[in-house]
């Protein structure tokens, strides 16, 4: 870290896993941020930012940088870069903050082009950059780069305290009749490995979620894909709650929900994946699986105040579930991509994305 306090020194420093303090800046950074970006959401944790930076969610991490500018003597800004490593091997997803205080001062600027000099360097064709869709600010940013607005997610929030319990049981009955031929199972990470190895058809079926006109293939989940990710999260210290539905006549694992709780934050979890197998669409398990999650967390986290779920702004399937069960929205975000020369079309970004079957994302 001592380096780069000190004009001269380097611009762009690694934060590498375990260095506390540059992990304590860059937490102060999200902090300062969030008061200005998003206020609702909750403070960053330099221990979370710690397992984020050293596991990621799937054992590969993106690689985050503290920003100083030539002058300064602390950094303003930070440029976090992700190399997908198993599939859309074209891609690149950027990061990119500065500081509230120090905007319009072009650090921005800066952390873009380094942005794109290292896609250029790693090969990478497609970047791909979040903001909020109401932060004219940034939109008006990314474009000046030549970014295209691509795709949209939507956040919702669930405060258990306010959903309606009566309406909650008259779905779940409903559910239940439509899903009698299927018995849910809870599974707490680590799950053992032949039922690891039945959930990655079922995973996979998150492709089928919508994505706007981003430019991307499918994921590709495998045993070992799926054992990583689990191990990430339990390095973080996180717990996995996780509910299968298995089809009772032939035993198929045909959908799955989960939600990630950590104890330092202990009055929010986030919802993972939903996912339903396409063999298994049409029997209302979404909603089943989620309201058989609510009821599981209400007894093992009883000091739960709300979970948060993230859905492609278009997955109408999965948000009329979270919207009956009681999230509410709480804000879109954009997806902005820019392609470099030499981008190529994937066939996934080609298809006609009204004729997919809707079933998969939280
Ligand atoms: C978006 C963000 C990175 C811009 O950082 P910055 O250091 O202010 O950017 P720069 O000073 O290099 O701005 C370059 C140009 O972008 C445009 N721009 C940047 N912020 C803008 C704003 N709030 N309103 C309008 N135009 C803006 C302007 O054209 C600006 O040039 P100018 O100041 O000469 O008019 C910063 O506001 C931020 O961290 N926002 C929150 C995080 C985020 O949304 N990041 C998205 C990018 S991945």
């Amino acid at each position: 870290m001592a380096a780069d306090r000190h004009p001269g020194g380097m611009p762009f420093v690694r934060v590498n896993a375990g260095d506390a303090e540059s992990i304590q800046v860059l937490t102060d950074l999200y902090n300062a941020a969030r008061v200005v970006d998003d206020p609702t959401s909750p403070p960053a944790i330099a221990e979370l930012v710690a397992g984020e930076v050293e596991f990621g969610w799937d054992l590969h991490p993106d690689t985050r940088y503290l920003y100083t500018a030539p002058g300064a003597d602390s950094p303003v800004g930070l440029l976090a870069v992700d190399l997908p490593i198993y599939d859309n091997l074209q891609l690149m997803w950027a990061e990119i903050l500065v500081h509230p205080d120090h905007r319009r001062q072009g650090h921005g600027t800066v952390l873009m082009k380094e942005a794109l000099r290292q896609a250029r360097e790693a090969g990478r064709t497609i970047i791909w950059v979040g903001t909020a869709e109401d932060d004219l600010g940034a939109r008006a940013f990314v474009e000046r780069f030549g970014f295209n607005y691509a795709s949209h997610d939507a956040r919702r929030r669930q405060q258990l305290a306010d959903v309606d319990s009566g309406e909650l049981a008259r779905l779940y009955e409903q559910a239940e009749e439509a899903a009698k031929d299927y018995r849910l199972e809870r599974l707490m990470s680590p799950v053992p490995e032949e039922v690891l190895a039945e959930l990655v058809e079922v995973t996979a079926a998150i492709n089928d979620a919508p994505a706007g006109d981003l430019t991307y293939e499918d994921e590709v989940f495998d045993l070992a894909r799926l054992r990583e990710i689990e191990t990430a999260r339990q390095k973080r210290g996180d717990l996995m709650y996780r509910i299968v539905a298995r089809h009772k006549e032939t035993g198929e694992a045909a959908g799955h929900t989960v939600v990630v709780y950590n104890a330092l934050r202990p009055k929010r979890a986030g919802q993972g994946d939903t996912a339903v197998a396409r063999d298994h669409r049409g029997h209302r398990l979404g909603m089943l699986l989620k309201i058989a999650m609510m009821q599981w967390l209400a007894g093992e986290q009883p000091q739960l105040e709300s979970i948060e779920t993230w859905n492609n702004a278009d997955n109408s399937y999965m948000i009329n579930v979270n919207e009956a069960i009681g999230y509410r929205l709480s804000r879109i975000y954009n997806m902005y991509e820019l392609k470099l020369e030499g981008a190529k079309p994937y066939g996934q970004a080609s298809e006609d994305a009204s004729e997919k079957v809707y079933s998969a994302s939280s």
